[in-house]
């Protein structure tokens, strides 16, 4: 973000005042005792908003500084108990699932009396094939009913659910069902996203190919064309449930049992799977649900997030279902049939929150107003954005067009490690800066510190780093607590480094600039280029490859490789068979953007690839690219220049 634009901030709109939770008097001494006293806050909000079958005899113990902070030691709970059961008795009849198929024809409602009934039955079918507490199960599913029953059903024996992006390829499924030696993979015959259908019983079939741990595959029909089934190991879902006891106790669970593993890119090797435990993680999601969205009794709440991410566990499913909400799950994307796909739903269930992502924000801006301006979007009371920097201009559609000026926009930054929203307005409290993530979330304390650890202020870029324990943050590494140690703890010693680099202005709005470390951010999905290289490389025709990120219109950022091939080949269908194989090792969400045939890459007389010269390069910044002193031939730098050149004139003259 530009420091010198000037940006025009925003009072919180009248009539939202009338009914907040939580008002800037009571969040400033609210804030102050969840720092200063984080034992007796905590203890508050966890008897407030969670119910337990035994409380912790320990509110917390250890510290960031020491790595081995535990949150509500003793307690006994159960996640699925909380999202579920404890409703039944006032809301067995409300609607706790809205579904929203691909098809606008397509829809149908899940009370949490249904709810429960499902989940109880499948968990009965989990245990039916042999799973029990601590072990891993993979779901690879759509966005249908069936994703929540899974993940709940789990929760409620005790299992570890590892949920994988439907959009992941067969590879880095197999990857991740490895990593985590799942037992049992959910899925689906097929998914529907933008009328396009997506062969997800196949990429299980070869993704555990070489998974031997896996011994049974459950299948969702969801599309119903033909697949495999093979007669020992796959069982239809629909058939497993029939029959089945609808009676299964949920298991009392320790507060530092583990809940589920997610994968999360990195900047080195493969993705990391972060472990997130059971009693932390809901009491920090459900009650920053409840204040950051302003949630009522009776509002209806949509997500846009995919469940394969940390926004659709915290704040699709866990957050809303614990506070007893009506969660709105759609199967599609937001230009199918048409651009007023989100405003369309919005209408039609009179939606009164909704949260999205910057990039489709930006898409949909692109299209023009008269997509939105058809539709009304009156029942809006609240919108939120997540996963990347919005910028003011585009904040300001989102606030004037789609909210018509009446809905303050809640900007949470937070990340898979968080488990949630850690910087955000609270919509009642905080006037708005426009690309501003504002204010720390209650018991948060974050720093802007420089390269030497420091703290720095008054406008002044720097790493963003947390510098006390909550209960939301991850326990580790699955199966790699040196890593765990490495990545967050290592550089800024008592602190967890966020990898994220900001600046705090003079009222204290915190500024996020973006990664600072190699990972990159593509329409909100976050990859690390390391992954991209290590798929590069595997193309024969490859001797060296460096990924670095170039801003885009739409995307926020997009890829842009550097190759060095053996003997010089270059060619645009060798362009083609790299991102092909890109798609096929990591999936379609890491799309080359752009390839660039290249001699050399730019090295330290160590051999470090000199990346912020690249990416200087890749954006034609050819003016200011700081020292290249310490690289071992400066000459490749002006090669590096003179072939971007090439392919940016190349281009303009197609364009012509
Ligand atoms: O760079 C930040 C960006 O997303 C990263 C975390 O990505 P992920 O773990 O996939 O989680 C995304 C959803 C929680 C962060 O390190 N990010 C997230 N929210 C924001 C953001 N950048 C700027 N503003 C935000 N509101």
């Amino acid at each position: 973000m530009n420091k010198n634009i000037k940006i025009k901030s925003y009072k919180i709109p009248p009539d939202f005042l009338k009914h907040s939770n939580i008002n800037l008097k009571q969040y400033k001494t609210l804030y102050r005792q969840s720092i200063k006293k984080p034992g007796h806050f905590w203890a508050t909000q966890a008897k407030k908003f969670i119910s337990w079958f035994s409380p912790w005899k320990k509110i917390s113990t250890g510290s960031l500084k020491k790595l081995n902070m535990r949150w509500f030691v003793g307690g006994k709970l159960n996640a699925c108990y909380n999202c579920v059961d404890r409703h039944l008795e006032t809301r067995t009849n409300q609607i706790a699932i809205i579904w929203q198929g691909d098809n606008p024809n397509d829809s149908k409602t899940i009370t949490y009396g249904e709810l429960y009934d499902k989940i109880c039955r499948f968990a009965n079918v989990l245990k039916d094939h042999g799973i029990k507490k601590g072990d891993r199960v993979c779901i690879y599913l759509p966005m249908i009913p069936e994703i929540i029953i899974s993940m709940l059903a789990c929760a409620r024996i005790g299992a570890i659910h590892s949920v994988v992006f439907g959009g992941f390829s067969p590879e880095s499924l197999k990857t991740r069902i490895l990593d985590a030696e799942c037992r049992l993979v959910i899925t689906a015959d097929e998914s529907i996203r933008g009328g396009k259908y997506i062969p997800l019983k196949k990429n299980v079939d070869i993704a555990i190919k070489k998974c031997p741990k896996v011994h049974k595959v459950i299948v969702v029909k969801r599309t119903g064309n033909p697949i495999t089934m093979h007669r020992k190991r796959d069982i239809w879902y629909h058939e497993a449930m029939m029959g089945v006891d609808a009676k299964c106790p949920p298991k009392k669970m320790d507060a530092n049992d583990p809940l589920f593993i997610l994968y999360t890119s990195g900047s080195t090797g493969n993705p990391k799977g972060v472990l997130h435990t059971i009693a932390g993680y809901m009491v920090y999601v459900t009650m920053s649900f409840k204040y950051i969205f302003d949630f009522h009794d009776g509002d209806i709440y949509w997500c846009t997030a995919d469940l394969g991410w940390i926004t659709g566990h915290s704040y699709l499913l866990y957050g809303p279902l614990a506070n007893g909400g009506t969660t709105l799950l759609f199967e599609g994307v937001p230009n199918y049939p048409n651009f007023s796909r989100y405003w369309e739903i919005i209408d039609k269930y009179k939606v009164n929150i909704f949260y999205t992502a910057p990039t489709a924000i930006r898409a949909l801006r692109h299209e023009g107003d008269k997509w939105v301006n058809k539709t009304s979007r009156k029942s809006l009371k609240l919108l939120g954005t997540v996963g990347e920097p919005i910028n003011p201009d585009v904040w300001e559609w989102y606030y004037n067009v789609v909210g018509n000026a009446k809905c303050p926009i809640v900007d949470t930054w937070w990340q898979t490690e968080t488990g949630g929203i850690l910087i955000s307005p609270l919509p009642g409290a905080t006037p708005l800066k426009p690309g501003s993530a504002a204010w720390p979330f209650f018991g948060i304390v974050p720093e802007i510190v420089n390269d030497k650890g420091k703290v720095i202020k008054n406008n002044n870029p720097g790493r963003l780093v947390i510098k006390q324990s909550w209960p939301g943050f991850m326990k580790t590494i699955y199966g790699d607590r040196k890593r765990f140690v490495d990545t967050y703890f290592k550089e800024v010693p008592g602190r967890y480094l966020t990898g994220d680099g900001a600046y705090r202005d003079k009222d204290g709005y915190i500024w996020i600039t973006g990664r600072e470390d190699d990972v990159i951010k593509v329409s909100g999905h976050r990859i690390g280029t390391g992954e991209i290289e290590s798929a590069l490389l595997t193309v024969q025709q490859v001797s060296e490859a460096a990924v670095v990120a170039i801003p885009h219109e739409v995307k926020g950022q997009a890829i842009f490789a550097y190759v060095v091939t053996k003997s010089g080949a270059k060619s645009d269908a060798l362009k083609k068979r790299l991102n092909a194989q890109v798609h096929r090792v990591i999936g379609p969400i890491a799309n080359l953007e752009y390839v660039q045939f290249v001699k050399a890459l730019p090295k330290t007389r160590s051999g470090k690839i000199m990346r912020r010269i690249l990416r200087k390069i890749a954006s034609s910044e050819f003016d200011d690219l700081g020292d290249t002193s310490t690289l071992a031939d400066p000459s490749v730098v002006d090669t590096l220049i003179a072939e971007r050149k090439k392919v940016s004139n190349e281009a303009k003259g197609r364009r012509q």
